[in-house]
């Protein structure tokens, strides 16, 4: 039975569009951590073992609220060692949270073109950037899909500016030997809900520039009185943590979307800059050491939902630019044959209960309100918003089965 919602009739078992899932022993051991209050140790602990993950050899690692919060404290740590540079450089096409990070640090944003079957900057678009004004250009990596790093590395090289490595959705990935986030200046990885490592929210910032992760760890705020978060902050993640465990399960219409809110994006500069809540560091680092099985079995589903794909249906499937990628297939992107084609899989997906999402929904030169914030003189971007109106996401979490892939085939096929 299905029940009837304001929607019309929805399916009872409806999957997440992303996640990892948690077993209940796990859950009991991190919320234990929450309710006792965190230490300092465990923060400490990832701090660590993310360093080492990155290879960044001597470096450092940098814990806040979020990968928002860090990015603005590194480009104003950044920018304060060249003021006369005002620009950040950022693909037509990523999360709006990066957008609105570099407004909050005061600079503008300058969105380039990107290649629809890269889902990364046009090459020709980075040849064209006038270099002058810009303090850094920013990566993408979205989907764990590497960009061509070592050419964004050797762009930012000859032109005197900062490469940021956003690998918020791609911790895992490697390109030519590398791990994704290592190149450049600094690395940005995001600890929200539907990222590769989760802790509910936070973020890390890792260089190889040890006075460079002191200048921003300095612009952290610090937690108010000694210790932990109060009381409070801890009895709502203590909700928050048990809900993610319970409700990433494929479960009613309605309750995983609305509470988990994956993956939903909004531009909003006036985000809060916070220090990382030691409490949910034991999260982290408990999913830390299942951090590659977890992406492998995401890239099994991403491989299981290809081989199965319609043949004839019109669909594009967006590849890194490079052949020496391992990508962590966080969520498996298609490019649907046009905006129409993708709307209507969507709603087909959606009342099928199979986790699809249509993600970022415009380029970020369409976004209201991020307008009047952008670079002088912006560039059109039309394969930005070619692939704002065609992708379509697919979930490769460990919640996928077999005959839900059969399913979303079935769906795709339009029979
Ligand atoms: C590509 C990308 N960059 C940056 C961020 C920002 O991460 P956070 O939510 O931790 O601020 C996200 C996540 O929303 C993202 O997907």
């Amino acid at each position: 039975m299905s029940p009837r919602t304001s929607r019309g009739l929805l399916p009872v078992r409806m999957l997440a569009p992303a996640g990892t899932p948690v077993g209940a022993g796990e859950l009991v051991r991190w919320a234990g951590a929450v309710v006792r209050g965190g230490s300092t140790d465990a923060v400490e602990r990832l701090r660590s073992r993310i360093g080492d993950r990155l290879e960044l050899a001597g470096g450092g690692v940098v814990a806040a609220g979020s990968a928002r919060a860090l990015l603005t404290l590194l480009l104003q740590e950044l920018s304060a060692g060249r003021p006369e540079r005002t620009e950040v450089v950022v693909p037509g096409y990523t999360c709006y949270s990066v957008a609105a990070s570099i407004v909050r640090a005061g600079l503008s944003v300058r969105p380039l073109e990107i290649d629809p079957r890269t889902l990364s900057y046009e090459p020709g678009a980075l040849e064209a950037l006038e270099p002058d004004p810009v303090l850094a250009i920013v990566s993408a990596n979205l989907f764990g899909m590497p960009d061509d790093l070592p050419r964004l590395e050797r762009f930012a090289e000859e032109r005197s500016v900062h490469l940021i490595d956003d690998a918020a959705q791609a911790l895992g990935a490697r390109v030519a030997g590398r791990p994704v986030g290592s190149f450049g200046t600094a690395g940005l990885l995001s600890l929200d809900k539907g990222k590769p490592l989760t802790s509910l929210r936070g973020g890390l910032l890792v260089t190889r520039d040890p006075v460079l992760a002191e200048g921003v760890a300095r612009r952290v705020p610090s937690a108010e009185g000694p210790g932990d978060a109060g009381v409070g902050e801890r009895v709502r993640d203590l909700v928050r943590m048990l809900g993610y465990g319970a409700l990433l399960r494929p479960g009613p219409y309605g309750i995983v979307d609305r509470v988990l809110e994956l993956g939903r994006t909004v531009y909003d500069p006036g985000f809060p800059v916070e220090p990382y809540p030691p409490h949910l560091a034991p999260m982290a680092l408990g999913l830390l050491d299942r951090l590659d099985e977890v992406n492998r079995g995401r890239s099994r589903t991403a491989r299981m939902i290809l081989d199965a794909l319609p043949e004839g249906a019109g669909i594009e499937l967006p590849r890194s630019a490079r052949p020496d990628t391992e990508g962590i297939d966080l969520r498996l992107p298609l490019l649907m044959e046009s905006a129409e084609a993708r709307d209507r899989a969507l709603a087909a997906l959606h009342r099928a209960g199979l986790g699809a999402t249509g993600y970022y929904p415009l380029a970020l030169i369409d976004v209201p309100g991020l307008a009047a914030e952008l670079a002088p003189d912006p560039v059109d971007t039309p394969g930005a918003r070619e692939v704002a109106a065609r992708l379509l996401t697919l979930p490769t979490h460990g919640y996928v089965t077999e005959r839900d892939v059969q399913r979303m085939r079935t769906v795709l096929s339009g029979r």
